[in-house]
């Protein structure tokens, strides 16, 4: 029996996700409640692996790279998500599979194949979707990070990523336009787990 409750961000890369993540655990937590934050790719050897493709993704196959996600969410899954849902917790995760769908499948998987193999992971409860035009989250990458984009980051590879993310239809999905202010975003996403949740 899972009495917990699992909430998915979800989105492009330079959408705010992280720091609207963190702000919901905050105002919930004020309201008493037991939440938990957690991410993806995670801190196993498998996260580890992945993070050292984000320089050069061209050293291993796209199946290769499906594989080093899914493994590293079997383990999340198994070590986290799975007890901490038992115990009644409310988990906000950064990412999940709907990522792999939408990144894995830019990189030539098919969709329907990647949720399929995912089968193995919890449903999430509601999966917030920041929105975004990938030409102004990637202008925010640049100037917040002031970094060069990483190999998952790339221009034509973000637009077939928000296509993909733009094509899933789970009832689970809210969609948030993520290009308003962040109290705006944040207010909207409050409205939603509050409709949705609650
Ligand atoms: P990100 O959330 O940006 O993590 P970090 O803050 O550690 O950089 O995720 C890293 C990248 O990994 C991001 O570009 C999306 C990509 N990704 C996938 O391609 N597939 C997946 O299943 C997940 C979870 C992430």
């Amino acid at each position: 029996m899972e009495s917990g409750m699992l909430v998915a961000f979800e989105g492009i890369d330079g959408t705010g996700k992280s720091t609207q993540l963190q702000t919901l655990a905050n105002f919930l937590k004020e309201q008493g409640l037991p939440v938990i934050t957690t991410y993806e790719p995670t801190d196993s050897k498998y996260g580890r692996q992945i993070r050292s493709l984000y320089k050069d993704r061209n050293s291993c196959t796209p199946e290769e790279e499906l594989n080093l996600f899914l493994e590293d969410r079997r383990l999340h899954v198994h070590e986290l998500i799975r007890p901490e849902l038992a115990a009644g917790k409310i988990i906000l995760t950064d990412r999940y599979y709907y990522s792999t769908a939408a990144y894995q499948g830019a990189a030539g998987i098919d969709p329907t194949e990647i949720f399929a193999r995912n089968s193995f992971a919890p449903q999430p409860n509601l999966v917030l979707l920041l929105t975004m035009d990938p030409e102004i989250s990637l202008a925010r990458i640049r100037e917040g990070r002031g970094e060069e984009l990483n190999d998952f980051e790339q221009i034509d590879q973000l637009h077939k990523v928000a296509h993909h993310f733009a094509t899933f239809d789970d009832p689970c999905i809210a969609r948030i336009n993520a290009a308003q202010t962040p109290e705006q975003v944040q207010e909207d996403i409050r409205r939603t787990v509050q409709d949705r949740l609650f």
